[in-house]
């Protein structure tokens, strides 16, 4: 783990701003004084009993926490719900179906879109033709599946009919789909022929063909036709969606689920090579996510919502998809990137569809301020009334940026802090009533309750760095790691004896409002998405010239982190552009595009500790050009020396 105070590692410079909600916004919010957090503060278990009532239970929960088996907490014991049933009937029963709840621009700018009463057929129908190629309550689907409204209904469908649903980021590589199936154990693979990205297509059923005969529980394929793209069909394991989309149409009553039945595995990156199968459970997710969804993006029932996430990953899954329909909100979805084919490509969508509620990345939010002021202000902003931000820490300077050219000064920014673990928003300011800091998270949502610790696990004093740590269990925290209730238990809650750590470091200030600094742990965060530095290193050794690697992040401007590896070669290979390339190039294989390492560079030794620990915090240091911090424990300084040289040689 990380020291954050190591010099250099997380720089606090802020120059502390204060903005105050108000005017118009607060007037017409949900929220417009304190008293969420008074309620919630007062009886944060009474609070959530009350926010499970707008969920609708087909049996109603017993008790709300069941703490009995900590760390594998229960919420909701007792009771029975189906979570698509409350993202879809209630709102077709109940005045909404002629509705929008989904409306798609294709990069295209083809567009379709599907009220509640439609996305609920098409729901029905794909779970009616899941169940007839044999899958069951309690079986693991996967989904691979570019940014398209099949993807939020296959994921829909699995929850009707209790299927567990895997969703792999599209933009992942068929190495990394492979150990994502093997690891569920999935029966089911929905896919689709490509995608499309920026104008060129991409091929997802092809690549994907590489790897399956390798997958043994896997028995169909399911392929959406998008771009025409060739590829082998497999008699008897291959149908198209559309094929069994005509052929099914009975009604699909969705399976009665246990609140801690599972509705996903979504897998993320840990500090080891092999990523964690973080598993949801259905009641307190569903709680957890529709309570924040309307709370923090004060959900308004014309409101146009646009949260620019792909479902591969967690934000997809709770802020496009179940908590949002579960609020009956209309959901906004573009398949392609934000420079495509024009870098105003957001700002036309937004001007287009009426955009009111806009959540995406300071990643995102960084270029946009590199590609300049002109491009949003010659689009009609002004349908917007709230910003979000999330994945990684927000620099002020975005913040503002934010605030200024796209919010037009009037929209309030919410920077929300959440993991995939904690499948809601934790941190987070209410847009009607908390005063924003540009940087700043701000306070704990209502009826959560977080803080940082030394070391040792003590408070950590006003404005000192430490860890973050969640102190009591919150609705939609997730059940375990799939098949590894160790590794959940050793990861997460031992760490510091009764709390729940996150990984990221942390100062509190003397308002008590929250600065995440990042991860502490071996974790990068590129561009918003998490990677393991170990995941890099073992797909870097996986190539035969490697024989050890190294990998760290380096600050990157736009990206957050930027991949920087250093590898030693065996006998026999010699460094040079070609293996350069070809090293990145098996890096993309194995995980994909995303984990792409910036650069490169090869060293004749790596530091290590005298037990043979390799030092990265060294090379760190190395590559944010620094002075070293402490070397006594270093082996051979002399192989820091060369390193060093070496880096700093154009
Ligand atoms: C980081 C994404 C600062 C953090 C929802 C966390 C943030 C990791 C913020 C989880 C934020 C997320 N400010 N850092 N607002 N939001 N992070 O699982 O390091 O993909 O631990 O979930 O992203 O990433 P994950």
């Amino acid at each position: 783990m990380k020291n954050p105070d190591e010099p250099g590692v997380f720089e606090k410079s802020i120059e502390e701003k204060v903005i105050h909600p108000g005017g118009d916004f607060t007037a017409q919010s949900l929220v417009k004084d304190d008293y969420l957090y008074a309620l919630a503060a007062k009886d944060p278990l009474a609070f959530w009993a009350g926010m499970a009532e707008s969920i609708n239970w087909s049996k109603r929960w017993e008790q709300v926490l069941d703490g009995s088996g900590a760390p594998f907490y229960r919420w909701f014991t007792g009771g029975e719900l189906n979570a698509s049933a409350n993202c879809l009937d209630r709102h077709v029963l109940g005045g909404r179906k002629d509705k929008a709840a989904l409306i798609f621009e294709g990069e295209n700018g083809e567009r379709v879109s599907f009220t509640y009463a439609e996305l609920h057929k098409e729901v029905e129908r794909l779970g009616c033709a899941l169940r007839k190629l044999g899958v069951k309550k309690g079986d693991g689907v996967t989904i691979w599946m570019p940014m398209i409204p099949e993807g939020i209904i296959a994921m829909l469908a699995c929850a009707r009919i209790g299927a567990v649903h895997s969703v792999v980021f599209g933009g992942f590589s068929a190495e990394a789909l492979k150990t994502r199936i093997l690891d569920a154990g999935s029966k089911v693979l929905i896919t689709a022929d490509g995608s499309f990205r920026r104008g060129k297509k991409m091929p997802l059923k092809s690549e994907a063909d590489r790897v399956l005969p390798e997958c043994p529980t896997l028995e169909k394929v399911v392929i959406v036709e998008r771009t025409a793209l060739p590829y082998q069909r497999v008699e008897g394991r291959d149908v198209l969606y559309r094929q069994i989309m005509a052929e099914a149409g009975d009604p699909c009553p969705p399976e009665t689920m246990k609140a801690d039945d599972p509705l996903f595995i979504l897998y993320s990156s840990g500090t080891t090579g092999k990523p964690k199968g973080i598993l949801h459970g259905t009641g307190g997710y569903m709680v957890g996510v529709t309570t924040t969804f309307r709370y923090v993006f004060d959900y308004r029932e014309d409101d146009v919502y646009w949260c620019t996430a792909d479902i591969g990953w967690i934000t997809g899954h709770s802020y496009i998809v179940y908590g949002p329909l579960s609020c009956g909100a209309t959901v906004f979805i573009y398949e392609g990137a934000p420079d495509y084919p024009a870098r105003d490509r957001f700002w036309e969508l937004i001007e287009k569809y009426k955009v009111t509620v806009f959540y995406t990345a300071p990643t995102a939010i960084r270029s946009f301020m590199r590609w300049g002021d002109s491009l949003p202000a010659g689009r009609d902003l002004s349908s917007l009334r709230l910003l979000g931000s999330v994945g990684e820490p927000i620099n002020p300077e975005a913040w503002l940026w934010y605030h200024e050219i796209i919010g037009g000064g009037r929209c309030p920014v919410v920077d929300t802090w959440w993991q995939t673990e904690t499948g809601m928003i934790i941190i987070t300011s209410l847009p009607g009533v908390t005063p924003m800091k540009p940087g700043s998270a701000t306070r704990p949502f209502p009826g959560v309750e977080a803080g940082v610790v030394d070391e040792e696990g003590n408070p950590a004093a006003a404005n000192q760095k430490g860890y973050l740590v969640l102190k009591s269990p919150w609705p939609a925290m997730f059940n375990t790691l799939y098949r590894d209730d160790k590794r959940y238990r050793e990861a997460y809650w031992e760490q510091f004896p009764g709390l729940y750590f996150t990984g990221d470091g942390a100062w509190r200030d003397e308002d008590g409002y929250f600065w995440i600094m990042g991860r502490v742990d071996d974790v990068l965060n590129v561009s918003g998405h998490r990677i393991g530095t170990m995941e890099v290193e073992s797909a870097l050794v996986d190539h035969p010239a490697v024989a050890e690697a190294a990998v760290i992040g380096k600050s990157h401007a736009i990206k957050g982190h930027a991949i920087i590896a250093f590898v030693t070669l065996r006998e026999g290979f010699a460094p040079g552009e070609p293996l350069l390339r070809e090293l990145k190039d098996h890096v993309v294989k194995k995980i994909g595009a995303l984990a792409r390492p910036e650069q490169i560079h090869f060293a004749s030794e790596l530091p290590k500790t005298r037990s043979g620990k390799i030092m990265r915090r060294l090379l760190r240091d190395i590559a944010e050009n620094r002075a070293l911090g402490d070397t006594t424990t270093l082996m051979d300084s002399q192989v820091v020396a060369s390193i060093r040289e070496k880096f700093s040689e154009p």
